[in-house]
């Protein structure tokens, strides 16, 4: 596990090429979290120790393994096979909990997380494209906007806040907000779905006040303003007490209608083709998408629409009626292909629906578990392996983005999670170990916004153990370009690796292979892609360490034999021109701000962290933005990336270099 002492950051540093530093690297090194018993932990979920039981291998290894890979879509129909829409390297994103929001992005427009941003800029750098992001969830439904700023000059303030994982404060906030999401999109390219309070006595109230928000999301953010989210799992109202028992998919339609009309109202918006909904999640019984679609929803309001949306979660941790769930009993559950097929089956011919009348079909908000998550399954490889996979299930489903919820610190599922604020001083971020799942998608798609993927996993007469197996095939321009193969089996013996032969032509010498590795599907921390790691609990400053490591393999007559590790994912790359189009360009650093916290460059100033955790009522008081800050983000690009010793300081407020 990589240690962030000085001397290897010092070296990493002068490796690649640039950069930002704390300092006092001592203060950040891993604390132990190695194997905790069970029970013993009490501290937040987002940080717990808790490490499962790996499942025990299949008694009978399958250990070699024959690819047959279509030269062409035509011949992947013609296997029977069929190939997706063309997705981006950005189809993994994020749902950052509205409420959360300030915690993870920055407590003003000119006070942003490095980490998160370095986080963000790893995607960017992969995928060509920025991070989608999500800002909504639960506590959407209980927003405020208030345009003349908060009493604090805060980004958002928490009114109520209890103890259930779900239960949802209420939630004012500023133009602040937008506009720290408007410099996120001008550092790392992000761009936004927005949620909105679903409710008609806000839109009757005095103050009109949903449609105000989302004409200044509009006008802030412009184009990086995907659509606005209107309900948050509507077939859950009832059940959650938000509407009177009775209420159904036809009240739901005519309120959705009277909401987007009082939006639309008066030529509020700019851009008409503006929401997403219906963001359904549970099979509700008569409340399905379907039962939504079959009410005239999507006819009706095809023009207005952006996009269609589900939200998902396979299992919950809710506990309803005192039925816990224990995970160790479900990990098995989590670790095999027939997973991400059932999660997605069920939206197959929704998809079509979707496209059929031109519109993205958006996974808006997805996860391991609701109401949190659990212990030890949702921060695990396996589950970083599950992430791939349901994911790349989803790209061929027809989805065209899917989103990882993103909690508070009482959560076991978040990509990342910052210390909390007591500690902030002392402690980085938290990587969680499905964050890497989204390098893995941004590199299988690349920077073409052309790849088309498709299933081609073993059957069972091929494969004894097919299941844990999974194959899927990039192709862009009508050839395959990226094969992407999984072992879900946990068998560090080597014993249950598998070779899998890759036929690609004989003008082919050679492929390159990067590799999702750890030594068990139970391991939380120490996780690698392609040889680097964002390290252990608490150790995170967003950026991955180590050097980057891509396997050479030799090919025989066109034939590629390819390790496939018990447990690993291996992206194959099929030619020179689909490696360099995932690899992150050596010389984006001097082009735009990103690169200053990406590829390897800012870390988080110490302080910062801690100014921005709001332990210190801040700095900007201010209500809504200002122009304070516009020249200093910019500033950030001119620096020299072969500098060492810089330190990037919020003090203040203000984003600033102090050499
Ligand atoms: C991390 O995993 C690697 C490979 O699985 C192993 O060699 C190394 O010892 C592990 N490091 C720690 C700190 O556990
Ligand atoms: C709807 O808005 C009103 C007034 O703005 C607020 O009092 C109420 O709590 C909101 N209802 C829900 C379900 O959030
Ligand atoms: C935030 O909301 C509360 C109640 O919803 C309200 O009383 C208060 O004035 C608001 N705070 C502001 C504008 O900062
Ligand atoms: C594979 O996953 C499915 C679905 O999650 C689960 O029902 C099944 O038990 C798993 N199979 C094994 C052998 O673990
Ligand atoms: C996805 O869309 C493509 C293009 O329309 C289509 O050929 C393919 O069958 C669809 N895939 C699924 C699984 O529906
Ligand atoms: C991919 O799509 C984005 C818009 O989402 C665009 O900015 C970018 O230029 C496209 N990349 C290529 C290679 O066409
Ligand atoms: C920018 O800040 C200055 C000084 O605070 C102020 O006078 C000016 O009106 C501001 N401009 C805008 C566009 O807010
Ligand atoms: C950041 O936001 C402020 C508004 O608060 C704006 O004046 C400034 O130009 C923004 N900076 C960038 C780089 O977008």
């Amino acid at each position: 596990m990589l240690r962030l002492a000085s001397l290897s950051l010092l070296s990493l540093i002068s490796a690649q090429s640039l950069t930002l530093y704390t300092g006092d690297q001592t203060a950040s090194t891993a604390t132990s979290t190695a194997s905790a018993a069970e029970g013993t932990y009490t501290g937040l979920a987002a940080y717990d120790p808790t490490v499962l039981t790996p499942p025990t291998p299949p008694e009978t290894p399958v250990t070699s393994y024959t690819l047959t890979l279509p030269s062409n879509g035509q011949a992947v129909l013609d296997q029977g096979l069929s190939l997706s829409i063309a997705q981006k390297g950005n189809f993994l994103g994020f749902s950052v909990e509205l409420s959360i929001a300030n915690s993870l992005m920055g407590s003003s427009s000119t006070n942003m997380k490095v980490p998160f941003l370095n986080y963000m800029a790893n995607i960017q750098n992969r995928a060509g494209v920025g991070p989608v992001i999500r800002v909504g969830g639960n506590s959407q439904e209980g927003s405020t906007i208030f345009t003349g700023g908060l009493e604090d000059g805060a980004v958002l303030d928490k009114i109520k806040v209890s103890s259930g994982v779900t239960d949802t404060p209420l939630i004012n906030y500023s133009l602040e907000l937008f506009y720290l999401m408007g410099n996120i999109t001008s550092l790392v390219g992000a761009d936004w779905y927005f949620g909105l309070s679903f409710n008609e006595s806000a839109v009757d109230s005095p103050t009109g006040n949903v449609p105000i928000a989302a004409k200044w999301a509009q006008d802030i953010l412009g184009e990086h303003l995907l659509a606005l989210s209107v309900g948050n799992e509507p077939d859950l109202y009832v059940d959650h007490s938000k509407r009177e028992s009775g209420w159904g998919v036809s009240n739901y339609v005519t309120e959705f209608d009277t909401m987007t009309q009082s939006i639309l109202a008066d030529n509020n918006l700019i851009d008409t083709t503006a929401f997403i909904g219906p963001s359904t999640c549970c099979q509700v019984e008569g409340f399905e998408l379907d039962d939504v679609f079959n009410a005239g929803w999507l006819t009706s309001n095809v023009d207005n629409l952006a996009a269609v949306s589900v939200q998902h979660y396979p299992t919950n941790n809710c506990k309803i009626n005192g039925n816990v769930i224990d995970p160790q009993a479900i990990f098995s559950d989590f670790l095999n292909h027939t997973s991400a097929q059932a999660q997605v089956s069920p939206y197959l011919t929704n998809s079509q629906t979707v496209l059929g009348v031109q519109k993205e079909f958006i996974m808006l908000e997805t996860n391991t578990a609701s109401c949190g998550g659990f212990a030890g399954l949702s921060d695990s490889f396996g589950v970083a392996l599950w992430m791939a996979d349901y994911a790349l299930q989803m790209a061929w489903g027809n989805f065209t983005t899917a989103l990882m919820h993103v909690g508070g610190q009482n959560v076991y599922y978040n990509p990342f999670t910052p210390p909390p604020s007591t500690e902030a001083a002392t402690k980085q971020w938290t990587t969680g170990s499905i964050y890497y799942s989204t390098l893995v998608i941004a590199e299988a798609f690349g920077k073409s916004n052309q790849s088309k993927v498709v299933d081609i996993s073993p059957s069972t007469d091929q494969d004894a153990n097919n299941i844990y197996h999974p194959i899927y095939a990039v192709y862009e321009n009508d050839a395959p370009t990226r094969v992407v193969m999984f072992n879900y089996i946990d068998d560090s013996t080597g014993a249950n690796d598998l070779q899998t032969t890759i036929n690609v032509g004989t003008a082919t010498s050679s492929v390159s292979v990067r590799y999702l590795r750890a030594s068990s599907v139970s391991e939380q921390y120490n996780i690698t892609w392609a040889g680097q790691t964002l390290g252990t609990s608490f150790a995170s400053d967003g950026r991955l360490y180590g050097e980057q490591s891509t396997v050479t393999i030799q090919c025989t007559d066109g034939n590629c034999v390819i390790p496939v590790y018990a447990p690993s994912i291996a992206l194959v790359f099929l030619t020179e021109d689909a490696l360099s189009n995932s690899t992150p360009s050596a010389d984006a650093t001097t082009e735009y701000e990103t690169s200053i916290v990406g590829t390897g460059s800012a870390t988080v100033d110490k302080q910062a962290l801690e100014t921005s955790n709001g332990q210190s009522s801040s700095k900007n008081g201010g209500t809504s933005k200002g122009n304070s800050s516009s020249g200093a983000i910019s500033r950030i690009t001119n620096v020299s990336t072969t500098t060492i010793g810089l330190v990037l300081a919020f003090t203040g407020g203000l984003l600033s270099l102090v050499m």
